[in-house]
This record gives structure tokens, C-alpha cells and sequence, in this order.
């Protein structure tokens, strides 16, 4: 086995010299540093499987400095050596996750064995991450995986008011869990065993939104050759997602808040309005307050949807949530592709943690879905997670134009036969088409027109 590494922080360099020679007498590898931000530093490069520090670096503060590498590596035992062995100081270095302090002049034997437990613990973390993730499995229906301070909000929230018919107003970056989370509303509250109805306001044209959303009665546009029942009508006694209301145009706007306000709906073509009793909860992505002084979306809807507002906060404000997310992935990914992957080994997962996810969980989810399929070992290696060397510089990650081209096509058609309800002639006239182009295109993606009737 390799030796495991140790980062060791004083800023006495006597201390220092004599930490390191017995510490590599005892077969560990050690890094020592003077100061917090050296040891910052490298805890960015290499991984480190325990941190030694002083609790005061000069200037620097060594409860800081634990904070900091805790963000770099949650898991990170870090020993805690003081001087001033006052309870106060240690307990606070404790409860701000250290996992242990020793007051200097402190005995050799009792760091030495609090090293090993440490280790020990450090190897038992990644094993109860593992059944961490079983456990969820099992008792929350949802599978929403999280336990940074941030998402522990969110699960409140939730709890608090999924039994209520409050609307819900969810905000988040894309892939930060806004229809996960709208599920497990709807599965927490009392209208678990009737319909969830998921819209996207962007992804229908105007002119069908509308019969969408609220029926049509037969004849009431050429194509209507029978009456449809729309998705309120289809979410009654339930509960209505509507994703991206921020693309809604301004003529559903208007119609959407008298549903809201009346608590009826009346379809395309009838005079008549009916009774619905539905639970809303809509998603965006962009910043409505902005888009309503910007005179895109109305102020009265705003008011009438921004009543409980949850925000999801990005992947990289939570990265405590990495690890438990990575393994879930994977686990995942490897029954799914029944590899037998025993983990991610912590270089991998150090990996993960120093990259800002700007497509949120679900790049996670893509990241280690693929690492699975690429890994030819019982654990995932840095090597198998590609992580976009110009999306970690923040830039824009852009596709090959023929792949972009390759994929927008192919949801181009799937939606177009969903909105078609299977119905070829029909999507080649909406696409205006011909027919044969129409199956050729879905004998090139390999797709079955009946799976969408
Ligand atoms: N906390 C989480 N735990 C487990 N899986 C998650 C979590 N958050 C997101 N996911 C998964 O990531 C993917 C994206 O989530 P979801 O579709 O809910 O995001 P979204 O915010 O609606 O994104 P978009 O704005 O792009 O529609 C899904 O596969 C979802 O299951
Ligand atoms: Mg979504």
C-alpha cells in the first residue's frame, strides 16, 4: 500500500522539522508547510489523507485554515495542536469539524495513535458515504441527495410545506434540481396519489400552449376535429409543474394568472368555465424580478406565483455535496451498466471537488455516468473523469457544430412527434416537410413514432 499522506502546518519551524522526521520514521509520507497559505496551496494539488495544524500561524488562524481544507476535501481529518490548551479553543476546533486537539508540549505516543485513528475513521467516512447513499435509497422516496447546511434548508422547506396548497415558486441555475424538487413536494403532500402534470412553457408554440394547457372543445380551430381535455383539466385533484414560466408568452401570462385567481379554466372554443382544484408549482431558471421590471413578464402573475419562494443554490456553493452525489451516481450508473465498481478513489474525487460544475448536478450525473462506462477498474481514476478543460476555466464549453447539429435534430423530432402525438403527416406538415423526409429522419435516429401516440 501507498504511504498515506500527511500535511503537517506550523509555523515553528523546530516543531515542524521534528513532526516530519518522526512522522516519516513512522512510514508516512509528509508535506511540510509554515504557512496557511502554502498549505492551501497544496492541499489543491495532491490529496492528502490527514492534516496536522497549529491553531495559531502568525498571523493566520488555524481554525480558518481547517476550514479551507475542509472545503477542498470534506472528509479531511484534521488534528488540531495548541499551545494555549484552554477548553474553549478546542472545543470550538472540534465542533467546526476537526477531529481531534492536543495541547503542546504534547506526547509523542498520544499523537501517534491519534493519527492512526484518525486514518482509520477517515477509511470508515467513505464506506458510510456508500451506505449513506443506500439508506436514502430506500426511505426517501424522492432521492433528492444532499446534506450540506444549504440543502438541509431545502428538505425543510419542503417538509414544511408540501401538505399545504401554497404556490411554489422554485429557482435555480439549470440542473439544480427544480423537478426533483417539485416531485418531492408533490409526493410529501396529501395529493401524492392523484396526478403530477409537468409543463415546459418554453418548449410548446404559442398557439398550442394554450389548448395545452387548457383543452379545447371540438372545432374550435381547423385541426380541432375532436375535444381535448388539457393538462389543468388532467392535473385536477393534483398538482401542475410548470418549468420554465419565465417563457411563457404574454397572452398565456394574463390567461394563466385568471386560472390562478379563479381556480377555473375554460378550454379553447367554449364559453364555459370549469372547476379545477390544482396545486401549482412553477420553475425558472431566470431571475423574474428582473424580467418583470424589464417588462417581460407581468407584475400581478409575478405576486400571484412568488408566494413560497425555495431557491436551489449551485452545485459549486454546496461542494460539501460532491462526494455523496458522486456515489450515488455511481451506484447508479454501475448497476444500471452492471459494472462492478467498488468506488471513486480520492484522487478522483479531489478532482471533482476543485471543478465549479457550471451545469450543476446533472453535468455531475453525465460526468459519472460516463466515467463508469470509460472505467476499466474496481475504482473510478481521475483518468476517467473528463472534466472540460475550458469549462473549469469558466469559459463557454462548445460542441463540434455537426454533433450540436446531430442532437438538435433528433430532439427537434422527438418533440415534434410528442406535440404530434405520433401522427407522421401531421408533423411533416408542422415541420413543413415532406412525409418521406420525415421517415427518413426517423429511420436515422432509430426512433418509433408509435412510442409517442
Ligand atoms: N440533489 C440531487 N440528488 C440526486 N439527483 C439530483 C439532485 N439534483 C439533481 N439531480 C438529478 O440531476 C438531473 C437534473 O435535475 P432536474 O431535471 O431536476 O434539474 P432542473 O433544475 O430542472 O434543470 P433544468 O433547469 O435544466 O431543467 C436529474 O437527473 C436529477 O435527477
Ligand atoms: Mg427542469
Amino acid at each position: 500500500m501507498a504511504a498515506e499522506k500527511i500535511l503537517v502546518v506550523d509555523d515553528e519551524t523546530n516543531i515542524l522539522e521534528v513532526l516530519k522526521i518522526r512522522l516519516e520514521a513512522e512510514g508516512y509520507a509528509v508535506t511540510a508547510v509554515e504557512t496557511a497559505g502554502e498549505a492551501i496551496a497544496k492541499a489543491r494539488e495532491e490529496f492528502f489523507n490527514l492534516a496536522i495544524t497549529d491553531l495559531k500561524l502568525g498571523s493566520a488562524d488555524g481554525l480558518e485554515l481547517m476550514e479551507n481544507l475542509l472545503l477542498i476535501n470534506p472528509d479531511l481529518p484534521v488534528i488540531i495542536l495548541t499551545a494555549y490548551g484552554t477548553i474553549e479553543s478546542a472545543v470550538q476546533a472540534v465542533k467546526k469539524g476537526a477531529y481531534s486537539y492536543l495541547t503542546k508540549p504534547f506526547d509523542h505516543k498520544e499523537l501517534s495513535l491519534q493519527i492512526k485513528n484518525a486514518l482509520e475513521k477517515q477509511r470508515l467516512m467513505s464506506r458510510i458515504r456508500e451506505l449513506q447513499t443506500l439508506v436514502q435509497d430506500k426511505y426517501n422516496i424522492t432521492n433528492i441527495i444532499g446534506k450540506s447546511e444549504k440543502m438541509k434548508k431545502v428538505f425543510e422547506q419542503i417538509g414544511q410545506i408540501a401538505a399545504t396548497d401554497f404556490t411554489v415558486y422554485i429557482y435555480g441555475e439549470s440542473g439544480t434540481g427544480k423537478e426533483l424538487v417539485a416531485k418531492a413536494i408533490h409526493c410529501n403532500s396529501l395529493r401524492a396519489s392523484q396526478p403530477f402534470v409537468a409543463v415546459n412553457c418554453g418548449a410548446l408554440p404559442e398557439t398550442l400552449l394554450e389548448s395545452e394547457l387548457f383543452g379545447h372543445v371540438k372545432g374550435a380551430f381547423t385541426d380541432a376535429h375532436q375535444a381535448k381535455k388539457g393538462l389543468f383539466a388532467q392535473a385536477d385533484k393534483g398538482t401542475i409543474f410548470l418549468d420554465d414560466i419565465s417563457e411563457a408568452p404574454p397572452s398565456l401570462q394574463i390567461k394563466l394568472l385568471r386560472v390562478l385567481q379563479e381556480q377555473e379554466i375554460r378550454p379553447v372554443g367554449s364559453d364555459a368555465s370549469q372547476k379545477v382544484d390544482v396545486r401549482v408549482i412553477v420553475a425558472t431558471n431566470k431571475d423574474l424580478a428582473k424580467e418583470v421590471q424589464e417588462g417581460r413578464f407581468r407584475e400581478d402573475l409575478f405576486y400571484r406565483i412568488h408566494v413560497i419562494p425555495i431557491d436551489l443554490p449551485p452545485l459549486r456553493e454546496r461542494k460539501e455535496d460532491i462526494p455523496l452525489l458522486a456515489d450515488y451516481f455511481l451506484k447508479k450508473y454501475s448497476q444500471g451498466l452492471n459494472k462492478p465498481i467498488e468506488g471513486i478513489s480520492p484522487e478522483a474525487l479531489h478532482k471533482m471537488m476543485l471543478y465549479d460544475w457550471p451545469g450543476n448536478v446533472r453535468e455531475l450525473e453525465n460526468k459519472m455516468e460516463y466515467a463508469v462506462a470509460m472505467c476499466q477498474k474496481a475504482v473510478i481514476s481521475p483518468e476517467d473523469i473528463f472534466l472540460g478543460p475550458a469549462a473549469s476555466s469558466g469559459e463557454e464549453q462548445v460542441k463540434a457544430l455537426e454533433e450540436a447539429r446531430l442532437e438538435f435534430e433528433k430532439e427537434y423530432l422527438i418533440n415534434l412527434l410528442k406535440i404530434n402525438k405520433g401522427h407522421v403527416a401531421r408533423a411533416a406538415k408542422m415541420a413543413k416537410r415532406q412525409r418521406s423526409d420525415i421517415y427518413y429522419l426517423i429511420k436515422k435516429y432509430n426512433i418509433n413514432p408509435a412510442d409517442y401516440r
